[in-house]
């Protein structure tokens, strides 16, 4: 059985908790969080503890919080186990003050409220020691079929990237919802696109994949968009996001 305390009551926290009650030969002992109406969540389903009060002794400490309060946390946890933190962004040696430090980062966008089964979301693990590392994977494999050992630098570059296609894309969508809602559209008119970009990518590279004004070379069709859109913002986003793929697909003249 390994034992387990997350410290840390938000999205993450609350998603790996759920999977770990699942999960054979795991046992969420406490969780630790500042305020008592973060923890209802966790209520009458294991420990509840506050920061100024003693921990009990686990295995593994999963460190879930913000990622400038990684440091902060870690420094409050008196113990011989292997802590852990949970970003993509923070290197390992942020624990530093630690004999047995890790990372599990789990690739996926959790929210509040929306519980994800774990068990395709590839897990990256890392550990200052071969053992350490075993148990990591031990942990992840109880949770998800996915659990894949990456060194920091490597992480911190996967992050950049999971950035890009999530965060940003996110906020492509937004800007879209804006302009539906300007012009009285529905923007779930829009859905069947947006699922249909993300599904061909299981049988196209997303290169080949690409489609559009910028990726055509059609430039009156660039510049009559560019005449629509009254948001300065808007204009700006459209040129960057049009001269890279542009940049990306350059245009071979006609030789005749
Ligand atoms: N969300 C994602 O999609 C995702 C995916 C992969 C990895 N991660 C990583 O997982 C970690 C947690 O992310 P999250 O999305 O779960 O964040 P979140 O929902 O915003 O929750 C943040 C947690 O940090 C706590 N916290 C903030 N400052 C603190 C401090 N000074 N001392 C003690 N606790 C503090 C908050 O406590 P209060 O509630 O009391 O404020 C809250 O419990 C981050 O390192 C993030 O990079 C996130």
């Amino acid at each position: 059985m390994i034992s387990i305390t997350i410290l840390g009551t938000g999205n993450v926290a609350q998603n790996l908790f759920e999977a770990f009650l699942l999960a054979d030969g795991v046992e969420v002992l406490q969780v630790v969080g500042r305020a008592a109406d973060r923890m209802e969540f966790f209520k009458h389903r294991t420990t509840l503890v506050t920061y100024e009060e003693k921990l009990d002794p686990t295995d593994i400490y999963i460190i879930a919080v913000t990622d400038d309060a990684i440091r902060e946390v870690s420094d409050k946890i008196v113990t011989s186990g292997l802590v852990v933190h949970t970003s993509g962004a923070v290197g390992i040696s942020m624990l530093e003050t630690h004999e047995r430090q890790g990372v599990f980062y789990p690739i996926q966008t959790f929210t509040k409220g929306r519980i994800l089964d774990f068990f395709k979301i590839p897990l990256c693990i890392e550990a200052t020691n071969e053992n350490d590392l075993k148990l990591l994977h031990r942990l992840g494999s109880s949770i998800s079929s996915n659990v894949v050992p990456i060194a920091s630098d490597k992480r911190r570059a996967l992050h950049v990237s999971a950035v890009f296609v999530n965060n940003f894309t996110n906020y492509m969508y937004t800007i879209g919802a804006e302009l539906c809602k300007e012009n009285q559209l529905d923007f779930s008119l829009l859905k069947p696109l947006i699922n249909e970009t993300v599904e061909k990518l299981d049988f196209l590279d997303s290169f080949v994949a690409q489609t559009g004004p910028a990726r055509r070379g059609d430039l009156q069709t660039l510049h009559t968009h560019l005449s629509q859109l009254k948001s300065k913002k808007h204009r700006e986003i459209y040129t960057l996001l049009s001269n890279s793929i542009k940049a990306t697909y350059p245009i071979k003249k006609d030789k005749s």
